[in-house]
């Protein structure tokens, strides 16, 4: 039978354990060895008591827990190739060439790499005596599966990732818990909440929260936009609303590329209206607690599609990433998604690099 191994790394997610369940479920279901692999890449570099055989039991209990039972971290070492090549001898001496990864793109991004220097360092362990003919050949082809964990939903290729909606489910909870303060004492509440480099979380609280105004990386507001966002609020205070809520995605920056700032907005607001305005940090709130039902059956969904595209993988498949996409889990090329993910990151930085140009140009 086939042996495969499942590792979560990078921020952990709610909903990641779900996915750790369905694939060892899976995995077992369909005659497989399943092996944790504890601490993310950490331990495929560390190997000996991290990498640990999996039971049907040992996910027993873990659909509703959040955050990630094998634990999850970044990992310096795997970036270098020393590390690599240990991470390599570790699997072959666990007969794995299965992997799944649960992960954010940086995450994937080394999974892909590993990939594709597979070959060359199955070659140099034959050559350094570390791994036999016989081994590298039994294992010569490497099988990895991308699973995107990450409550910030910033990935191409995939309509949500795996985490996104319970850390909503999060900030909604808190968002109703302000706003009924907030009321009470006719306040004004800045609000920053998580995403990275992404809006989406920021994007889609405001929609939920009733909230007047709203800050996201992706489409930085326009010079003057203080005068706005004072004018807005003045206006639905005039026409008797009790609170105001504004939201800032941690990543909003104005048009110049300058990171927007919840204390600065609150002391803007503050001076310019004599609101009484407060500033609530959502932070690492955001990523815990239970996993939604709909992260639930995400992680379970994908997780199962997880392992069966592992056992079809032919040696010349490529990688893939098992996406959403509009209700279907569907199977997508790992590197393309990658690539898309960062070319999306890039031409923002250069739109806001234009914009600043244009602006000194103009001043
Ligand atoms: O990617 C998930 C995330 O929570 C981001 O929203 C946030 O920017 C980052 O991780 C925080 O990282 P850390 O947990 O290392 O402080």
């Amino acid at each position: 039978g086939h042996s495969l191994a499942v590792f979560t790394s990078g921020g952990d997610a709610q909903g990641m354990n779900p996915a750790v369940r369905a694939i060892v479920r899976m995995g077992i279901y369909l005659g497989c060895k399943v092996y944790f692999i504890h601490e993310g890449y950490q331990g495929l570099v560390d190997g000996g008591n991290s990498i640990r055989q999996a039971t049907w039991a040992s996910v027993s209990g873990i659909l509703d827990d959040g955050g990630t039972i094998i634990g999850s971290a970044r990992c310096k070492e795997f970036r270098e190739r020393p590390g690599r090549l240990r991470a390599a001898k570790n699997l072959i001496d666990h007969g794995i060439n299965n992997i799944v990864c649960i992960g954010g793109d940086g995450s994937l991004t080394g999974a892909n790499l590993f990939r594709k220097e597979w070959e060359n360092l199955l070659a140099e362990l034959v050559d350094t005596k570390q791994v036999t003919s016989e081994n590298a050949e039994k294992y010569k082809n490497l099988n990895i599966v991308g699973l995107v964990g990450s409550i910030d939903n910033d990935f191409c290729g995939t309509d949500m990732t795996i985490g996104a909606d319970s850390a909503l489910h999060r900030v909604m909870e808190a968002i109703d818990c302000i706003t009924t303060t907030a009321s009470s004492h006719q306040r004004c509440f800045v609000l920053e909440v998580m995403g990275r480099h992404c809006g989406y979380l920021a994007l889609v609280t405001a929609l939920s929260a009733d909230a007047d105004w709203v800050f996201i990386p992706e489409s930085p507001p326009e010079p003057g936009w203080e005068d706005q966002l004072c004018k807005k609020l003045k206006n639905t205070r005039e026409m008797g609303q009790r609170l105001n809520i504004v939201v800032i995605a941690e990543g909003a920056t104005d048009s110049e590329g300058r990171p927007i700032k919840c204390d600065d907005v609150r002391a803007l607001i503050a001076t310019r209206l004599k609101y009484d305005t407060r500033v609530t940090i959502l932070g690492h709130v955001q990523r815990g607690g239970c996993p939604s039902a709909f992260d639930r059956v995400l992680g379970t969904r994908m997780g199962t599609e997880a392992v069966l595209a592992l056992m079809e993988a032919t040696p010349t498949s490529q990688p893939v990433v098992i996406a959403l996409s509009g209700n279907q889990t569907v199977r997508v090329p790992l590197m393309h998604c990658v690539e898309k993910t960062t070319a999306v990151a890039q031409a923002m930085a250069d739109k806001r690099f234009k914009e600043a140009q244009d602006l000194r140009g103009r001043s």
